[in-house]
């Protein structure tokens, strides 16, 4: 039997880049997944390409009310099995032009989004009877990144709701856990100046960026009950850049 045969999976930000990339895994490896974004024309033509076994939600994940009708609609599917927080904005500037605005949107979107994910499942999971979360920090929740505050904040702060979630909810059987991807080849990346990310990838032990499907066999490791005894772990897979 495929190592995710009959279970069910949601995934934010999945129309493009690294969930995308967690989609096509998990539905090649037997899984049905729900892939949620506001990326509504990209999210449908990928779950239709993914044939049966995948659908697509539309989601603001800073969005509340539309969380408890997204993880409604994966339910009438069946038990649900897992989620992956992914979906994420990286708008990196200096503190003198990172405004409140700004900096906000990074709280709602990577932090607020990913603690509405958290709680919005734990129910749906404990009608499962367990289930596992993996969210996406990123090498900046290892580090301190200049010109980036808000996304460096924010992503500390879901490497820190990963610790707090684990101990809490492991007598559950709900296992959580933080990936801390480092320069992977996404559009995310791909829209920062070339010269910036060659001089980072140059200062890495591994002096290239990684790729979406290599992230994504990281996070299906984490979904897998081969990382049945792992929770609250922080895992880096950043070609060795947060050394
Ligand atoms: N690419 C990298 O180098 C890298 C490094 C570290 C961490 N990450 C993290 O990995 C995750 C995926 O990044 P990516 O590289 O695939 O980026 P991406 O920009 O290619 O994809 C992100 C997806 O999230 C969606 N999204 C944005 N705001 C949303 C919202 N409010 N609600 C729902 N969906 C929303 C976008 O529409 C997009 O489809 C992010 O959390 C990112 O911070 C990426």
């Amino acid at each position: 039997m495929r190592r995710f045969e009959n279970r069910l999976y949601l995934i934010t930000g999945a129309a493009r880049g690294l969930g995308a990339a967690q989609a096509q895994r998990l539905v090649a490896e037997g899984a049905r997944v729900v892939l949620a974004d506001v990326r509504e024309a990209e999210g449908r033509a990928l779950a239709q390409s993914l044939g049966p076994a995948a659908c697509f939600e539309p989601l603001d994940v800073g969005d509340e009310a539309r969380w408890a009708e997204v993880v409604a609609a994966a339910e009438r599917l069946g038990p649900l099995h897992g989620l992956v927080n992914n979906a994420g904005i990286f708008k990196p500037l200096p503190i003198a032009q990172t405004d409140a605005e700004l900096y906000n949107q990074h709280v709602r979107v990577n932090q607020l989004g990913t603690y509405l994910g958290i709680r919005t499942v734990v129910p749906a999971f404990e009608r499962t009877g367990g289930g596992v979360i993996v969210n996406l920090s990123s090498a900046a929740g290892l580090i301190g990144v200049p010109n980036a505050v808000a996304y460096t904040a924010t992503k500390w702060a879901v490497r820190g709701m990963t610790k707090a979630a684990a101990k809490e909810l492991g007598p559950r059987n709900i296992r959580v856990n933080s990936v801390h991807p480092g320069m992977i080849d996404t559009e995310m990346v791909r829209e920062r100046d070339a010269a910036v990310n060659q001089a980072l990838v140059n200062q890495q032990p591994i002096k290239r960026m990684g790729t979406a499907d290599e992230i994504a066999g990281l996070v299906l490791f984490l979904l897998s009950d081969e990382a049945r005894y792992m929770t609250g772990a922080e895992l880096a897979m950043d070609g060795g850049r947060t050394l």
